[in-house]
C-alpha cells in the first residue's frame, strides 16, 4: 500500500490507477479545541492547518445517490460476469456536467478493483508471479478521439509496448489495435472497463460515429462490462439507435444498454430533504473546525441550498473554500457570515436571487433558530 500523497491526473494509465485504487484511506485530522490550536506552536499550527486543508479538499461523500447508482451498477456488472450467452450488458451515466459523474464512477471502480484483488490476488499467476491481475481498466477520453487514438489509450493503460513511439509503426491497422487492446483485458483478467468522458465524441463528425461504434463493438466482443459517463448523450446521438447495415446491428446491443442518471439535490419531497439533510450530516462529522459544534452545517441546510441550487460540485466548493477562509482567519467555523463572502460558480450565482425569494420564510427561520441555539451553548 502507498502512502496517502494528492492525487492528480486522469488515471488513464495502469500505475496512475493502482495508486488511486490501492493507497490508504486519509485519515481525518483530530478535532483538537480552539485554545488547543491557538498553543499549538507555529509550526505544529502550520502543519495541522495543511492538514486540515488537505483532508477537506479531498472529502468524499457516499451520498445516497452515490449508493443507489453503485448498487445499479453492481447489479450489471456482476450479472455480467454470471452471463454465459453473448449479449454483454453495459451502462452509461448520463448527467450534466458536475454532478458527481467522475467521482461517483472512480470510487465505483476503486471498490471493484479491491474486492476482485481480494477474490483473486494481484498476480494471475502466483508463483512466477508474471502476470498482473489488472481487474479495471480506466481510461478518460480527451480533445477529438480517433478509433485509433482511442485503441492506444486502452493499450497505454497497459502500457502495451506498441504504445511505445518506436513500436508504434509496428500496429497501423485500428483492427490489429484492437485486437491487441482485447488481448490485454483477456490476458489480465479484466472484468470492469470504465470510458469517461465520453461527450468528447462529437457525433456529427464521420470519425467520431466510427469511434462510437467501435466502442459499442468492444463492449458486446470484450468478456468486461463497459460502463460509460457522458455529459448529454442522449442528445448527442450516442445513445440513438442506428438505421442501416452495421448500424443497425449494433443498435441492437446499443438497446441494451442501461441509462443511469445522476440529478442535482432538490428540497421539494420530505424525501428530498432528509437526504439533504443527511448529506449535510455527512458534512458535519467530515468538517475539522474548532469552533464549530456537531450541527454547524445541518443547521445550514436551507441557506447552502440556496447558495449551491443543491449542486454537489458547488456545494464543495462551498464547503472547501469556507473551510480554507474558516482556517485562515482564526474564525474556526462556518457560518453565514463567513460563507456570504465566498463566491461560486456562475451557475450557482446567478440562481441564487430567486431562490432566495423562494426559500425566504424557511431561510429566516432557519436563523433564527440558529441565533436561539447559539445563545443556548
Ligand atoms: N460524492 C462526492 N463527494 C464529494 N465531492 C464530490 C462528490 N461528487 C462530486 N464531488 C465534487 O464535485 C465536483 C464535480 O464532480 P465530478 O468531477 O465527479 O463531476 P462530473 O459529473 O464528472 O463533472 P463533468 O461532467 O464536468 O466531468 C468535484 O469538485 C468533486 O470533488
Ligand atoms: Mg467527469
Amino acid at each position: 500500500m502507498t502512502s496517502a500523497q494528492p492525487l492528480r491526473g486522469s488515471f488513464s494509465t495502469y500505475e496512475s490507477w493502482s495508486h488511486f485504487t490501492e493507497r490508504e484511506a486519509r485519515t481525518i485530522p483530530e478535532r483538537l479545541t480552539t485554545p488547543q490550536v491557538v498553543g499549538l506552536s507555529d509550526s505544529a499550527r502550520v502543519d495541522y492547518d495543511r492538514r486540515r486543508r488537505e483532508w477537506h479538499a479531498n472529502i468524499v461523500l457516499r451520498s445516497e445517490q452515490v449508493d443507489r447508482l453503485h448498487q445499479d451498477l453492481l447489479d450489471i456488472v456482476d450479472s455480467n460476469q454470471q452471463d454465459s450467452d453473448r449479449v454483454k450488458s453495459a451502462a452509461a451515466i448520463d448527467a450534466p456536467p458536475t454532478m458527481g459523474k467522475t467521482t461517483a464512477l472512480r470510487m465505483f471502480g476503486r471498490d471493484f478493483h479491491r474486492r476482485r484483488v481480494a477474490e483473486a490476488g494481484e498476480y494471475l499467476d502466483p508463483d512466477t508471479q508474471t502476470t498482473k491481475h489488472i481487474p479495471v481498466c480506466h481510461v478518460t477520453l480527451a480533445g477529438k478521439p480517433t478509433i485509433k487514438a482511442l485503441h492506444q489509450m486502452l493499450l497505454g493503460f497497459y502500457a502495451h509496448p506498441s504504445v511505445r513511439s518506436e513500436l508504434r509503426q509496428s500496429l497501423t491497422l485500428s483492427r490489429d489495435l484492437a485486437r491487441a487492446a482485447a488481448d490485454c483485458i483477456a490476458r489480465h483478467d479484466t472484468r470492469l472497463v470504465i470510458i469517461d468522458d465520453l461527450h468528447f465524441l462529437n457525433m456529427r463528425t464521420n470519425d467520431s460515429v466510427h469511434v462510437a461504434n467501435q466502442l459499442k463493438w468492444l463492449a458486446n466482443e470484450y468478456d468486461a462490462a463497459f460502463v460509460f459517463a457522458g455529459v448529454a448523450l442522449r442528445e448527442s446521438g450516442l445513445l440513438k439507435e442506428g438505421r442501416s447495415g452495421e448500424d443497425a446491428a449494433l443498435a441492437q446491443t446499443f438497446r441494451r444498454w442501461t441509462v443511469l442518471g445522476m440529478n442535482i439535490f432538490s428540497l421539494q419531497t420530505q424525501t428530498d430533504k432528509r437526504e439533504w439533510a443527511r448529506l449535510m450530516g455527512s458534512l458535519d462529522k467530515a468538517v475539522v473546525l474548532s469552533n464549530g459544534h456537531d450541527r454547524m452545517i445541518q443547521d445550514l441546510a436551507t441557506y447552502i441550498f440556496v447558495r449551491t441550487g443543491g449542486n454537489i460540485g458547488s456545494l464543495m466548493d462551498l464547503i472547501r473554500r469556507g473551510t480554507t477562509r474558516a482556517i485562515r482567519t482564526g474564525d474556526e467555523k462556518l457560518d453565514r457570515a463567513l460563507l456570504d463572502t465566498i463566491r461560486l460558480d456562475e451557475g450557482a450565482e446567478s440562481g441564487r436571487a430567486d431562490r432566495e425569494k423562494k426559500f425566504d420564510r424557511k431561510l429566516k427561520r432557519e436563523l433564527d433558530d440558529g441565533s436561539t441555539e447559539e445563545a443556548a451553548r
